[in-house]
Order: structure tokens, then C-alpha cells, then sequence
């Protein structure tokens, strides 16, 4: 992907961010809710009103000039997605409403066609549901098994027991990059030369990584790659399939309707070519365009410096947030990126999420969508500080500051 040339200034880049200048009960937003979804720069806000006020028409149907101006614009997305995450091929782009439909999608074709009652799926312990509950209705569909790398008390990988896991039985392996309740960062290309070696082919979830740093799905060798738009400074509702070509060439589609087809008879219908054949229906038109908008705004700051960023304030938040009397920190992997989970004695997640929120800090709390992970734990819930690069040491201050005054209540 292009490296952007203009130095990284935190100061400057928070202006694009209409909603950073938001008041929450009376005190200045400090977002701290990223996992969840990331806030939009101006860019891309204007950039879906500029299709809804001036362009809007369909894709692939029409002939006359807003359709082929809509169409232009939402395939030049595509292309620019390509590139981002390094692509061979425009055609390996499959726009979804964001990683739970496209892993979905890969479950129910690929996992449909290929895999055989008595087939090893591997996941690990710290999944999302949405790398979870595919592959076990899958499994009670055919009779697969699915099977769960365990993680150690940091929140990382226990290689020799994946190793263990890993034998001819399996037939695929779905993994998260960056675990979203931990910050753990995978490490997905050694998982994938492994399952390789035995011809198993991986499903990366990018949901966590791709708004953290550079992908390069070629390097990894992932065989399918899935992201959410939102995750990525884009609109909800939209998102990413990557697949192999000729892999998603081999796959049967999962919804039938409009722009999916070649042709259609009431006795046959023949199916269209890649990407199409995988993308039934109108497609989320704007959402697609304002997820190009994304990536323009961040190839002009960079993800490499967006991950040097968000590394320091890792570091400082970690420090800061360890210094806190009786403050324990879920995931604590070598390899994380900036998600702070913690849990404090006496004080649920939700109560500190609320008294947080008075102080103007958006963080979440619960159990993230990894309920299985909860229980490794042995917490119910977490309270989840989740960066980006428009947030600031002076942010992490500030939710330190506002735990401690949570702490004197409960105290
Ligand atoms: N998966 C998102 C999160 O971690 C919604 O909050």
C-alpha cells in the first residue's frame, strides 16, 4: 500500500474527526471504543453524502449516467481494497455487510461443499461468535467436529498443543489476527504454513487487524480473509471477503438473486463470473463508496505509522493502567495491539462503564462476543479500553483518573 510522506501529528489528524469535538455530560468525548466500531473522518462522511446527493442510482444495470457513475465509483473500491490488503486480483474482493456474513458465507459454501461428516474444524479460545457459531452450525449440519486451540494465562496461543491439533483430520482452520477482548496479536502466518503443509486451508478474521496495520494477504497466505468496513473508519453495514481465486471460483453461492446470475430460465440458471456470482442483490452502494473513502484517508497517513502510533500508546497505557492498585489486566500476550481489558475486585464492568461514561469516556463492557473466552478467564465480563490512532496519552490519563474515582465510590 502507498506510504503517506506527511509526518504523523495525532493534533492534526483528531480535526478530520467531526465527532472528536463532541461534549459527553459536559466533558470532552474521550473515545475509547474502537473494537467496537471507529469513528468516521469527514471524508468519508462526505463522500456517502456526495453519492446520495449526486450520484445515486444503481450498480451493473443501467446504461445511463448515474448508474455508470455509481458503478465506476463502487468498482474503483474495489480496486482500492485490492490494493490495500495486497490482492492478486480486483476478483478475490467480495463486498459483504462486514465479517460475520462473510466468514457465514465461507462456512456455508466452502464448508457445505468440501468438508465431510468427521472433519476437524480448528478455531481457537479466544474467537469472536462470529468465528464460533458458523462452523458449529456447520458441524451440526455435517457432522464436522470443531476443535479449540487452547491460550495461555497471558491470552496467547499454546503452539505445541496447536501442533497437537493440527493432524490430517483437519480440513480447516478459521483464526482470529488480533483478538478484539485481548489485543492479541496471532501469529497467523506460521499457523498458516503449518496448516498448509497439510493442504488445510485458513480463514483469517481481519475484523481487529486491518484498522491496526498493514495486511498483505499474499505474504500471509491466507486462503480466505474477512474485515467489517466500520472497523476500518468506513460505514457500518458493509465489509470484506478475500478469497484465493481459484478457491472462490470453486464455490457455490449461498444467496440466489439479482446481478448473481448469468442467466435465467424457469427449468436452469447459469451463474455469473467473480465477484458478482457471490454478491446476490443490490449491494450497500454508498457503504462500498465510503469504505474507498477510508482507505484513501488512510494511505494518506499510513498504517505503518498508525501502528508505530499505537504502539506508544500501548505501551503507556499499559504502564499506566498496571500502576493502578488491584487493577488486573486481561491479555497480556508479548505481541498485542492497543486493547486494554482489565478487571478490578468489587467493581462489575458494567458499574465502571457507567461511572467512565459520566466522565465523558466511552469504553465497552461485558463479554465482548467471546463468551467462551470469559470463562477461560474466570471473569464474567470485562471493562475494554480499545485505541486508535487519533487517540492520546493525555486520553489514557484521563481514563485512569476516572477508574480511580470509580475505585473511591466502591471503596
Ligand atoms: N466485535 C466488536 C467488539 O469487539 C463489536 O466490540
Amino acid at each position: 500500500m502507498k506510504t503517506a510522506s506527511n509526518t504523523f501529528n495525532v493534533t492534526e489528524i483528531r480535526k478530520d474527526f467531526p465527532i472528536l469535538s463532541t461534549r459527553v455530560h459536559g466533558k470532552p468525548l474521550v473515545y475509547l471504543d474502537n473494537a467496537a466500531t471507529t469513528l468516521k473522518p469527514k471524508s468519508v462522511i462526505d463522500r456517502i453524502r456526495r453519492y446520495y446527493e449526486k450520484e445515486c442510482s444503481n450498480v451493473h444495470r443501467g446504461v445511463h449516467y448515474l448508474s455508470e457513475l455509481a458503478t465506476k465509483h463502487f468498482e474503483a473500491t474495489r480496486g482500492k481494497v485490492k490494493e490495500f490488503i495486497n490482492a492478486s486480483r480486483t476478483e478475490e474482493i467480495i463486498f459483504t455487510r462486514g465479517t460475520t456474513e462473510s466468514i457465514n458465507i465461507v462456512a456455508q459454501s466452502y464448508g457445505r461443499k468440501f468438508l465431510r461428516k468427521g472433519d476437524d474444524i480448528l478455531i481457537s479460545a479466544m474467537e469472536h461468535h462470529s468465528n464460533i457459531v458458523p462452523w458449529q452450525m456447520l458441524c451440526e449440519e455435517k457432522g464436522c467436529v470443531l476443535k479449540v486451540i487452547p491460550i495461555n494465562d497471558d491470552g496467547e496461543l499454546i503452539w505445541p498443543e496447536f501442533e497437537k491439533l493440527l493432524t490430517p483430520k483437519v480440513k480447516f482452520v478459521s483464526i482470529v489476527y488480533i483478538s478484539n477482548s485481548l489485543g492479541t496479536v496471532n501469529p497467523v502466518k506460521k499457523i498458516i504454513a503449518a496448516a498448509h503443509r497439510l493442504k488445510i486451508p485458513v480463514l483469517v478474521d481481519g475484523a481487529q487487524a486491518v484498522n491496526h496495520r498493514a495486511i498483505d494477504v499474499q505474504d500471509l497466505d491466507c486462503d480466505f480473509f474477512a474485515f467489517s468496513g466500520h472497523k476500518l473508519f468506513g460505514p457500518t453495514g458493509v465489509g470484506v471477503l478475500y478469497g484465493k481465486f481459484d478457491l472462490l471460483n470453486s464455490l457455490p453461492p449461498v444467496q440466489g438473486g439479482g446481478d448473481m446470475i448469468a442467466s435465467v430460465t424457469f427449468e436452469k440458471t447459469t451463474y455469473n463470473v467473480l465477484p458478482h456470482r457471490l454478491e446476490a442483490g443490490t449491494p450497500h452502494i454508498a457503504g462500498v463508496i465510503g469504505l474507498g473513502a477510508a482507505i484513501d484517508y488512510l494511505n494518506t497517513i499510513g498504517m505503518d505509522a498508525i501502528e508505530k502510533h499505537e504502539s506508544e500508546l500501548l505501551a503507556y497505557g499499559t504502564k499506566t493502567l498496571k500502576a493502578i492498585p488491584k487493577l488486573r489486566l486481561i491479555g497480556t500476550a508479548k505481541e498485542k495491539a492497543a486493547i486494554l481489558a482489565f478487571v478490578l475486585p468489587n467493581i462489575h464492568p458494567h458499574d465502571m462503564g457507567t461511572l467512565v461514561d459520566q466522565d465523558g469516556i466511552a469504553i465497552r463492557t461485558g463479554h465482548h462476543c467471546t463468551m467462551p473466552l470469559m470463562l477461560r478467564f474466570n471473569v464474567p465480563a470485562t471493562s475494554r479500553a480499545s485505541l486508535s490512532f487519533y487517540n492520546t496519552k493525555k486520553e489514557l490519563d484521563e481514563l485512569a483518573a476516572s477508574i480511580k474515582r470509580a475505585q473511591e465510590i466502591f471503596s
